[in-house]
Order: C-alpha cells, then structure tokens, then sequence
C-alpha cells in the first residue's frame, strides 16, 4: 500500500440481490501510478464497478484498496481532491454549451475563472471539441456530447484520471485523436480507463487488467499477459485453402472461413514454409491482445458451466 502505486487486496463487492454472484470478487493487485492502466472484459465484468470504487464514489463490501498510500475509505477525502472521473452514463446538461461545461466543472474544482477559461479552451481543442465548444449540448451528437466529457476531465489535469469507456461512440479518427492526448497526459499523470476495444489497451496500456465475471484473470504488459498463454504466433490462411497439420497449435475457422492457427514460433515457423510451398497466402503474427483475451476469459467459461 505504499505511495507511486495502485494497490487493492481482496476487493469485493457484493450489490445484494438474491442468488446474484459477486460484482468484484477479491480482487487483489499492485500497479505502479503512473501511466496508462487499462482495464478490459466483458459486459458486467467488473470494470466500472472497480472504477468507481477507486474513484471513492462506491464503497466495497469487503478488502481495502488505495492509491498513493490513501485509502479509498479511509482518506476518500484526500484522494478525491487527486482524482477526476468521466463516468460511463456521464451526461451534460442540455442547456449548457461546452465552453460552459467544461469551465463550470473546473470553477467547481476550484479553478480560478481565467485560468478556468484557458485550461477548458486548451482541452476541448484536445477532445475535438472545439468547433462546436458554443453550441447547446442538446444539440450535439452523441459522439460531440461523450468528447465534452472528455474535454472536463481533460481540463481538471488532475494526478489521477479515471475515463470509464472514453472512446465508446466516437468514431475512428476522433478515437486515435483522442489517444493521442491521453498518451501525452500520461506522461506525468495516472490514467485509468477501460474500454472494449482491445486494440486501444494495447495501444496506449503500460498495465492491462483483464477482468471477467468479477474476478482479474489477467494482469500485466501486454508481453506479460501473452505469457499466460500457450502458444505465442498466430497464423491466419485464407478460407477455402487446406490447413497442414501443425502438431501442437490450436485450429478455429471463423465464419467468414478464415482459418486461425494459434501455434508455437517453431511450429508457426514450419507452417509457414509448407503454406509458402503450397502458393497458398496466409499471414503470421504475434498473438493480440485479442487472442490473449479469447483465451483467458474463455478457459475462464470451460472451468465454469453456469
Ligand atoms: N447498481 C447496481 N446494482 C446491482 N447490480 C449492479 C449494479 N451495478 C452493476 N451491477 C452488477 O455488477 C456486475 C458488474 O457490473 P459493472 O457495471 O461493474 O460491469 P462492467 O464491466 O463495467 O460492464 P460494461 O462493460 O457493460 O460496462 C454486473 O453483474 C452488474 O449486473
Ligand atoms: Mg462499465
């Protein structure tokens, strides 16, 4: 529990209801605060409600966690005055345009009204907000309203963020914007944030959590976590082409016929030879963290029938 990290140990947190299983269950970890931690799993995994527990807006039923050597229930206080949140069903106020949003969280932060300005244009310059930072909010798109969030959380420059799905509804180039000012906020600061696409941990994460029903299956750099996995290459062979038998590997046909062979760099590296030999075209990668996710959550639902 000590100051430079995020640690909890045996998180729990039981939302009562008949016969439901746990929210979090026992979550125990230790990353260090600074950086990108990602957290990543299904609907209903955990992630928010880890998020908000560690944001102080949630109490756990059992196990203690901290950040910088402040509990989340001990020192709330302390630590909220760190931590900026832009949470999952986080909604602007209709009548209010973005420039007032983002300059009225920060005067609520207790940003100084000039400086409040500044910092506000500055971050919805960096969430793509800009152009339209003097329109309704009402009028605003989906996409146009999640980035003004993003744009406060942005602005409050605090020493700890956490963005439950940043991206969700933005669309491709606003996304890797967006990435971009993440990464370099990162540089000096603490970010949380989960997120579905897989691609985006993999990007910007320096730790990546894997939760799945309530408990971390995986957590670590992506080269970590490909570790935990048996077989390190994939190779992907155009539909309709025969498949040479690789010996140890796991084989899956998608539905669009691809065939995937996850296999080890020996094994991946035969098979490349024999399909190169037969004309038949294929690509061969390192395992993603897609892969790596399919295969720990799914051993995860092998081991448990409900
Ligand atoms: N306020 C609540 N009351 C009761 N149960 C809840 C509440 N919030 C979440 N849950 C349950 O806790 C579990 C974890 O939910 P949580 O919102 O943390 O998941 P998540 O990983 O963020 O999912 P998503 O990817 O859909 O946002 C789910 O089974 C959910 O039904
Ligand atoms: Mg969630």
């Amino acid at each position: 529990m000590g100051v430079g990290e995020l640690s909890c140990e045996k998180l729990s947190k039981d939302y009562g209801g008949k016969g439901s299983r746990l929210a979090l269950d026992s979550v125990t970890l230790s990353v260090p605060s600074r950086g990108i931690f990602a957290l990543i799993g299904m609907n209903g995994a955990g992630k928010t409600t880890l998020v908000r527990i560690l944001g102080t807006q949630l109490e756990p039923t059992s196990g203690t966690a901290s950040i910088d050597g402040l509990d989340v229930m001990k020192d709330a206080g302390r630590l909220r005055e760190l931590v900026a949140m832009i949470p999952q069903e986080g909604r602007t106020v209709p009548w209010m345009t973005p420039m007032q949003t983002v300059s009225s969280y920060l005067l609520w932060r207790g940003v100084g009204r000039a400086e409040g300005k500044r910092r506000a244009a500055e971050a919805l310059g960096k969430a793509g907000a800009a152009p339209f930072q003097d329109v309704l909010n009402r009028k605003l798109s989906g996409g146009q309203r999640r980035k003004v969030l993003v744009a406060a959380v942005l602005a409050a420059d605090a020493r700890v963020t956490f963005l439950d799905e940043p991206t969700t509804g933005l669309d491709p180039i606003s996304r890797r914007e967006l990435w971009a000012s993440l990464h370099e906020m990162a540089a000096d600061r603490f970010l949380i944030l989960t997120t579905h696409y897989l691609e985006e941990a993999e990007k910007l994460a320096d730790v990546i959590g894997i939760l799945d029903k309530g408990r971390l299956v995986g957590i670590g750099s992506l080269d970590y976590l490909r570790g935990l996995v048996k077989y390190q290459y994939s190779v992907r062979v155009q539909p309709g082409s025969s498949v040479p038998d690789v010996g140890d590997g796991m084989v899956t046909t998608g539905r669009d016929g691809q065939t995937q062979v996850l296999t080890g760099e020996a094994q991946a590296y035969e098979l490349s030879k024999k399909l190169l030999d037969a004309g038949t075209k294929f690509s061969v990668n390192r395992i993603s963290l897609d892969d790596v996710f399919f295969h720990l959550v799914q051993s995860e639902f092998e081991g448990d029938p409900s």
